[in-house]
């Protein structure tokens, strides 16, 4: 999307924050904070005092390698041991770090304590299987516990983790698998979704076939499901097998701030999901600030973030932030819908959930339903309200705050990305508020909006949307690829962060995105690149040449609309429609959601790329003759 410099902004309401919701914020005055945010080194060194480390920093920032910027050098951290072993020594000892539930209403919780025995059992295995500080173990698995355990097991030996989504598939896993050169991948018997087991070992192993460094597969009996398990090749062990035995402690790892923590696929412009590898240190401050101060995070909590584990929002948010600030995670597996859509008011209800965060895709799918499923519960321990991934459109935001909040709570439209680790532009609890728009930089963070030259545009006007001063949770680099981190986000506008999103700001200074400027369609607030989409269409015998563009959708913000040429003898049938559907499907997972499928005769294209600009102006009916 290229910035629309034309369009003025028509929204002017503003709510006020709840007077209680103020009195009891760890924030108070939000604009005082970000006062205080503008001396950045200053204002994360006191926010890195909340963290237990072995060695103190001597130094905040280091910005002497542009763009490669080094937060608390020489600062020596773990984050298990952050996020577990410090809070067993404490009164959280056996308060509940994880509840799991599931669509069908099993429910299973783990105390820290229970937590920490599991994660050591775990690190100790990892280290029996040969995993060293540094090497990468892959994990494509459900929402359940045994991945928070995995994840957090390895940042207990220093070793990286790289979690594949369990909704993409075997094409989409095999590119990121082998990227990673992973020895060991953890998976499951299969993932609940909608009343139906998704078999993720049978996917894993028709990946596997392609994937020539996994060594070993570690099998998690999540669901009972009937699966194929070769145990005798000794390349296949269960999950339970591979702890027993092991002992229930485990010494952490003393990391420096600026060792690998993980690394996580995510989708550009360009057909190869990029490796955003983030670091130590600098990402468990970022994180944990953010969540205590914007979701106003207190001891009794009970907070719940839908964010898949496999995404950023799971990573940062529904895993480390939550644990790291010592509260009690919900991780729920299965459909917002299942097997009803008052399903998710049902577990708000049951389990006294005060501090939500979600999609706005799923707010808007369980907004059609209207107040039918709602009345059933009773939801009012919610306190926060907060939504990521995509716009929050006006009407939805609404909703939220008239019919789920009463009125009373603050909505919270947070807006980040994988490159950025934490929320970066939202509004805090004791803020004011205009639905639609993201609110202004979270202290500490420098956000602005600019031209092609890196020169602020006027207030109202469309611009790009750049980060002006670096922050601890960005992530450092490219995995394997420090030329392409330069590339693509530091270079096209010297001395800035560019995010590839379109924005404008109001007279208030209050940021509203438009959109990615770049190919990245967001499908259900999941980020898909064009181009992943046009090779696994023309990876079909039928297909010679695809293009594909966001096509919007009420739902879903977006689906896909393909622009095909096909191969001699074939034509675009029915059953050709269907099979083409299958085979992305097979190829990207569910995610990729296919709106319509065109054939035509040929593509436009410019010096052999394809301009789908020409082709989204054509599908909205705009003007073509700039073009
Ligand atoms: C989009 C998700 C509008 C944006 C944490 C960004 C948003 C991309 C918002 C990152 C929001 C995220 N309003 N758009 N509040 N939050 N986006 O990497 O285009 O999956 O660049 O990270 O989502 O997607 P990602």
């Amino acid at each position: 999307m290229r910035p629309d410099t034309t369009v003025l902004l028509d929204e002017k309401r503003v709510f006020k924050p709840d007077v209680e919701t103020v009195e009891n914020a760890h924030v108070k005055n939000w604009e005082i904070e970000i006062e205080k945010g503008k001396d950045i080194e200053k204002y994360w060194a006191e926010k890195a005092e909340d963290l237990d480390w072995f060695q103190k920093w001597d130094q905040v920032l280091d910005e002497s390698n542009k763009p490669f910027y080094k937060w608390f050098i020489n600062g020596k951290i773990n984050l298990a041991y952050n996020a577990v072993d410090r809070w067993i020594r404490t009164n959280k000892r056996n308060h509940v770090a994880i509840l799991y539930v599931n669509e069908r209403g099993d429910e299973r919780k783990l105390t820290y304590y229970e937590l920490y025995c599991e994660v050591n059992k775990m690190a100790n295995a990892l280290k029996n299987l040969g995993v060293k500080k540094g090497e990468t173990v892959a994990m494509y698995l459900p929402m359940c516990p045994e991945l928070v355990v995995s994840m957090l097991a390895c940042t207990k030996i220093g070793a990286l983790h790289s979690v594949v989504y369990s909704g993409l598939s075997v094409g989409a896993f095999v590119g990121r698998m082998n990227h990673a050169e992973a020895k060991i991948l953890i998976t499951a018997d299969g993932t609940y979704r909608k009343g139906k087991i998704i078999d993720l070992k049978k996917i894993s192993d028709e990946a596997l076939l392609q994937c020539p460094t996994i060594e070993t597969v570690v099998v998690v009996q999540h669901t009972g499901n009937d699966i194929e398990v070769s145990d005798l090749s000794g390349k296949e062990i269960f999950y339970e097998r591979l702890l027993e035995g092991e002992p229930a402690e485990c010494e952490p790892e003393h990391m420096d701030a600026e060792d690998p923590l993980f690394v996580l696929y995510t989708s550009g412009t360009t057909g190869k999901p990029k490796g955003v590898l983030h670091t130590t240190g600098g990402y468990m401050v970022g994180v944990s600030t953010t969540l205590k101060n914007i979701f106003d995070i207190h001891g009794n909590d009970l907070w719940w973030c839908t964010g898949d584990i496999g995404w950023i929002t799971g990573h940062s948010y529904t895993v480390y932030g939550p644990l790291l600030l010592g509260t009690t995670t919900l991780i729920y597996e299965g459909a917002p819908d299942f097997p009803d859509p008052g399903t998710w008011w049902s577990i708000i209800e049951k389990y006294g959930v005060t501090k939500f965060y979600t999609a706005p895709t799923s707010i808007r799918h369980l907004m059609r339903f209207g107040n039918r499923y709602l009345d059933l519960y009773d939801i009012s321990t919610l306190k926060i309200l907060g939504t990521v991934g995509e716009p929050l459109n006006s009407e939805a935001w609404m909703w939220l705050y008239k019919t789920i909040g009463k009125e009373r709570i603050p909505i919270i439209d947070t807006w980040w990305q994988t490159e950025t680790g934490m929320q970066l532009i939202s509004p805090l609890p004791s803020a004011y508020l205009k639905p639609g728009s993201v609110n202004k930089a979270v202290p500490g963070v420098e956000a602005d909006i600019v031209d092609e030259e890196g020169n602020p545009v006027p207030i109202g006007k469309g611009g790009y949307l750049v980060i002006k001063k670096p922050w601890p949770a960005m992530f450092r680099t490219l995995y394997k690829d420090d030329e392409k981190y330069k590339e693509i986000y530091w270079d096209p506008i010297p001395g800035v962060y560019k995010a590839d999103d379109v924005a404008r700001r109001d007279e208030d200074g209050y940021i509203w995105i438009q959109g990615r400027s770049d190919d990245v369609l967001k499908i259900a607030s999941h980020r898909i690149g064009t181009a992943e989409v046009e090779s696994a269409f023309v990876s079909h015998p039928a297909v010679s040449e695809a293009a594909v563009i966001g096509k919007s959708d009420p739902v879903k913000g977006e689906v896909i609309k393909a622009f095909v040429i096909l191969r001699e003898g074939y034509e675009l049938k029915t059953k050709l429609i269907k099979e083409l559907i299958q085979h992305v499907r097979y190829e990207l997972g569910p995610v990729a959601v296919i709106g319509e499928i065109a054939q035509v005769d040929a593509l436009p294209q410019t010096s052999g790329k394809i301009m789908r600009r020409v082709l989204r102006a054509q599908e909205m009916g705009e003007d073509l003759t700039d073009l």
